[in-house]
């Protein structure tokens, strides 16, 4: 195990060695003045706008605001689209012997108590962290909920039934203008929150437990964090094999990004029930007319993301709530928010991401006992951890699909390692029957968002 990572470490230094190469030769493009340099990804290059040129890089967000020596960009770097990338985390392991404050007990680690005495032990103590960018996060199972966890089988020194421990991905500090809800769960956007508040409490948090503060941080610092990752817009702006996302009447990139229009519930379901447009990206319809075969592929991924149908049905949030048990719906009957992704109403959606039957030997099973009688496995209750409800179990948001290509792995626990993952998951669940063809499409459109 210990020599894999090791090898694991080593690839991942020379893959960055690889694409800093591409870097340089782009470096000059893109707007000068309020924009970030752009970033090699998988696929190409990503870049960061920001609204009224915040480019200020010393400000609270980038210092330690705590006592383990983080910041926010521990955990949220430019290069990763304000995410964190396991290759990033291993390099940075092997150029610090493992001493970067991300690799801290409290959370970098699978546990607090872990082993950390010998090299080895320290690197199976971040092994989680290391393979799939997890951080543990710590919640109690609520006072007032109607299960009870009976069982923990899991591989983590973490067991415990009442402060539970699960492993998430963390989610993009950027494009935040469009989240109906903060964090995987939502647990920082209580009902009546303005999205302002939320991101408050967020800042507030982190700084207390990711950053281990011994003190609250004033009003001042959380004011500055917010607006800073507020002013944020992220996109992929460069495709090896299309060419740059605005050529041709495409609108890829931050910049477009930054006109969206958005208000929560903008193309939910109207007064009758019925769905909006399910007509979600149109960054990219003007290639249908490219002569450039890569970007026909783009277009067609585009548009099989809006209308390849999906029999939907037992998505726990969605068939249950419209009473529905069968929906005939597409990728964007859940991914409904114009041109970014995201889910736009707060409702959870349990997809079965953390389902018995998609566990992988490195995560958690927990066995839960419903008071309705019903037994539940699952690696992590997601909602159901901050309402207390067993019908919220394995329910998580629908996140932005922005700037996909810098950010692997995908899902809450970063069980999809490629968005070719990511849809071989949908064809399980969905029983899709994607196309060869499809598949390449949809990737080809997925990677330019
Ligand atoms: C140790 C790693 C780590 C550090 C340090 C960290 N975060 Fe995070 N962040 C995460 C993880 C993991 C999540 C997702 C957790 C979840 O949803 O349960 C997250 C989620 C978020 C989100 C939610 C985005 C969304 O789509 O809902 C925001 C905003 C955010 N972090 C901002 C910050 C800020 C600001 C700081 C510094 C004050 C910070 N983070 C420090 C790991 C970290
Ligand atoms: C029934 C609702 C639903 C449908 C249909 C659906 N998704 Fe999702 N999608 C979700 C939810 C919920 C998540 C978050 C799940 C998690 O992280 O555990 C998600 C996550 C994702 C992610 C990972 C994003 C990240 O940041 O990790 C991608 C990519 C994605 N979906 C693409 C698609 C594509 C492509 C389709 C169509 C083939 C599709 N989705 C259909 C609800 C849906």
């Amino acid at each position: 195990m210990t020599q894999r990572m090791y090898l694991t470490c080593a690839l991942g230094a020379i893959l960055l060695i690889g694409t800093g190469a591409l870097l340089s030769s782009h470096a000059a493009a893109g707007p000068a003045n309020r924009g970030f340099k752009p970033f090699p990804d998988a696929s190409g290059e990503v870049q960061t706008l920001s609204v009224g040129g915040a480019l200020n890089q010393q400000g609270p967000f980038f210092q330690a605001q705590g006592t383990n020596g983080r910041s926010c960009v521990t955990c949220h770097s430019n290069r990763t689209a304000w995410a964190l990338a396991p290759w990033e985390v291993q390099q940075r392991y092997l150029q610090s012997a493992g001493t970067d404050p991300l690799f801290r007990p409290v959370d970098g680690a699978t546990c607090p108590n872990d082993d950390f005495s010998t090299p080895g032990a320290r690197l199976s103590a971040y092994r989680l962290v290391l393979s799939k960018g997890l951080i543990r996060i710590g919640l109690p199972v609520p006072a007032n909920a109607d299960f009870s966890i009976t069982a923990v089988d899991t591989p983590c020194s973490c067991a415990d039934t009442q402060n539970v421990s699960v492993y998430r991905r963390p989610l993009p500090a950027t494009n935040l203008r469009f989240l109906t809800t903060v964090m995987w769960d939502g647990r920082e956007s209580p009902a009546g929150n303005t999205l302002n508040d939320s991101l408050r409490s967020q800042a507030f948090d982190a700084i207390m437990g990711h950053e281990q503060a011994a003190t609250a941080p004033s009003n001042a610092v959380l004011d500055s964090i917010v607006a800073f990752e507020r002013s944020l817009y992220t996109a992929q702006v460069l495709d090896h094999a299309a060419g740059r996302l605005e050529a041709e009447g495409a609108r890829g990139g931050p910049e477009p990004l930054m006109q969206q229009p958005f208000f929560i519930g903008i193309n939910n379901l109207d007064a009758q029930g019925q769905p909006g447009t399910p007509d979600v990206f149109d960054l990219y319809r003007a290639w249908n007319h490219s002569n450039q075969p890569d970007r026909q592929s783009v277009a067609r991924g585009e548009a099989i993301f809006n209308t390849r149908p999906i029999t939907i049905s037992g998505v726990a949030g969605l068939n249950d709530a419209l009473g529905l048990p069968v929906i005939l719906g597409t990728c964007s009957t859940c991914h409904n928010t114009p041109n970014v992704g995201d889910h736009s109403v707060p409702g959870p959606l349990n997809i079965g991401t953390a389902a018995a039957s998609e566990r992988t030997p490195d995560l958690p099973l927990f066995t839960v006992q419903c008071k309705d009688g019903s037994t539940v496995q699952t690696t992590d209750l997601g909602r159901a951890l901050i309402s207390g409800r067993c019908s919220d179990i394995g329910k998580f948001k629908g996140p932005i699909l922005r700037a996909l290509a810098a950010r692997a792995p995908y899902f809450h626990n970063g069980s999809a390692a490629s968005l070719n993952d990511v849809l071989a998951f949908y064809n399980r669940r969905f029983n899709l029957n994607l196309s060869q063809q499809e598949t390449a499409d949809l990737v080809a459109f997925l990677n330019t968002l």
